[in-house]
């Protein structure tokens, strides 16, 4: 049986993200929730009948595909809600410095993470590679379409319409520019933390 659940902010609004826009928001990420424990529930219902599998058409392709973009739907949001706060957050000297060696400084990468937030359709992800240990600012056109497998996301910007329409119309770049003001960098920190010691085990 499917058994995710949401994992709600504490916060109701924040500086630049409205109380509307965060409730429809968090509508949508109860979506992907719920139906992510639909599809598990499906898949092990044992009515999908696996032997018409094909990927023209199959009721089984159908749910595969589906468990992806939901189940990334979920975590991103999850990752995302997280990685905000509505306390002043300042930059760990650690995650800093990690963001300098990678990047050439943190105006550097500031820029790219903006650009790549506007080149994007669905997400991007501040993130770290199991495989070389690096960060990267990669982004995604829907849930299931783009990253890395071996990316562990670090910090996460939604930049789907729904993210930033009701509040900024199609001011992106506002939107985007109001988010870097909220990021909760102690979040940012505590999962770079573990993503490092990921990477040793993973690389071992
Ligand atoms: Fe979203």
């Amino acid at each position: 049986m499917g058994n995710y659940s949401a994992k709600l902010p504490s916060y109701k609004s924040l500086k630049g993200i409205s109380e509307r826009m965060l409730a429809e928001h968090l509508k949508l990420y109860n979506g992907y929730i719920n139906k992510s424990n639909e599809i598990v529930d499906k898949l092990g219902s044992g009515t999908v009948d696996l032997s018409k599998s094909a990927a023209t058409y199959s009721e089984f392709r159908a749910l595969k595909l589906e468990q992806t973009f939901n189940g990334n739907g979920m975590y991103l949001h999850q990752y995302y809600f997280e990685n905000l706060t509505e306390a002043t957050s300042h930059i760990p000297d650690t995650v800093g410095a990690e963001i300098t060696k990678n990047f050439g400084g943190f105006d550097k990468w500031k820029e790219e993470f903006v650009a790549t937030g506007m080149a994007g359709r669905g997400w991007t992800v501040l993130g770290l590679n199991l495989e070389d240990g690096k960060l990267y600012n990669l982004l995604y056109d829907a849930h299931n379409i783009g990253g890395f497998v071996s990316l562990v996301p670090l910090l996460v910007l939604d930049v789907f319409e729904h993210a930033y329409f009701i509040d900024y119309g199609t001011n992106r770049k506002e939107y985007i520019n109001a988010y870097l003001g909220l990021i909760n960098w102690n979040v940012v920190e505590k999962r770079l933390e573990k993503a490092k010691k990921m990477h040793k085990v993973w690389t071992e």
